[in-house]
């Protein structure tokens, strides 16, 4: 089997997470060229990779130059959340497949931008959700598409998470044009992702309400509430707060007619309306020492390696990313208007 190219752009802290993805799967992948602005964060991550070029050449010609030198299959974008979009047009004008972190971008329209420039150069673009490869949620899933869970009566989703004021001493955290938001966007999107894709239901109105309660150094929320009205009918209640003691483990609540599924990280527990209980381990187990960051972030990187290799689209497409950033967005703007936003 002929090795993939890969290439990274930002050696930050999630990086960590794909360093130890690559070195598992070095059957499958070469990481040829490791980018950052700050050189030496690129070369102590291409050091661990034979043969890894590493480079601090970021604006837009330079990038392009070094993808059309170095010819990866694949662009993995690690970078600050306003940068995802001008990184992945950069890729795809240079006929460069694109797997960026989430969000896809700050706002829908650039995820369109995106969208269309994957399109019009034939490449393929999808959005890193981690967390959808945790082995409850899949089986919440297909027990859904199997008709056995019946209808989403409800759902809700708490996130009560710690980020002290050196995780916002970088110069894009905690501020509106870099991060594009606080917890709702970074931390909590997760959340989102997991309501939509377990319940398989878009959302249709979101009532928002954000606030900066504790953490003062920042500009964005540190504290979001919302009632978000599913297509059928059901309210989804979702409440994310980045200023606990600690990183409490989050949890995600679907409760569907015959039965309460609620994830609390490591586990799914299913509640049958009948009596019956089963209780699903996450055989993932944490990643770096690290159980907040999800923990699949491997599993992903695989499926979209072999997805490339068979020429079919990486998980996950970029409209479904788009959708749960809709809601983001939603919040957002419901709670900077104080009032209901639809959404579709
Ligand atoms: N999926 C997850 O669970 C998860 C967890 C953490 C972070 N993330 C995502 O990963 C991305 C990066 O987050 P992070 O925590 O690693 O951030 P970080 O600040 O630790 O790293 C970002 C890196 O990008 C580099 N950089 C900044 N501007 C650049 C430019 N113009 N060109 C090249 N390099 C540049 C910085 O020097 C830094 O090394 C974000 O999208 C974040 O949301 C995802």
């Amino acid at each position: 089997m002929e090795k993939l190219r890969i290439a990274v752009i930002g050696c930050g802290r999630i990086a960590e997470v794909y360093a130890s993805a690559f070195r598992h799967l070095e059957n499958e992948i070469d990481l040829v060229l490791t980018v950052d602005k700050v050189k030496e964060r690129a070369e102590k991550f291409a050091e661990r990779f034979p043969g890894c070029a590493a480079s601090d050449s970021v604006s837009s010609a330079g990038f392009q130059e070094l993808l059309r030198q170095y010819k990866p299959d694949l662009l993995h974008i690690l970078l600050p959340h306003h940068l995802h979009c001008p990184y992945a047009l950069d890729a795809f004008a240079c006929g460069v497949n694109v797997l960026t972190e989430k969000p896809i971008a700050i706002f829908p329209e650039d995820a369109d931008r995106m969208t269309a420039a994957a399109k019009a150069a034939g490449c393929q673009f999808g959005v890193i959700f981690q967390n959808r490869y945790i082995d409850g949620v899949q089986r919440i899933v297909d027990l859904r598409e199997s008709g056995a869970l019946g209808t989403v009566r409800g759902a809700f989703s708490t996130l009560n998470w710690f980020r002290p004021a050196s995780y916002y001493a970088c110069d894009w955290k905690g501020k509106w044009a870099t991060e594009g938001g606080g917890v709702v966007i970074d931390q909590a999107i997760h959340s989102i992702d997991l309501v939509r894709y377990m319940t398989g239901l878009e959302a249709v109105q979101v009532q928002g309400h954000t606030a900066r309660r504790i953490l003062q150094s920042i500009e964005v929320e540190d504290e979001a509430d919302a009632a978000i009205t599913l297509e059928n009918g059901a309210v989804y209640s979702f409440f994310a707060c980045n200023y606990y003691t600690t990183n409490s483990p989050i949890r995600v609540e679907i409760s569907f007619e015959k039965a309460a599924a609620t994830l609390t990280m490591d586990h799914m527990e299913i509640r049958w309306a009948d009596g019956r209980m089963e209780d699903i381990p996450c055989s993932q187990g944490t990643e770096n020492g690290e159980r907040y960051w999800g923990v699949c972030h491997e599993h992903q990187l695989q499926a979209a390696y072999q997805a490339l290799r068979q020429k079919k689209a990486l998980p996950w497409a970029p409209e479904d990313a788009r959708k749960t950033l809709e809601i983001v967005q939603a919040i957002y703007l419901s709670a900077r208007i104080h009032s209901a936003v639809s959404i579709g």
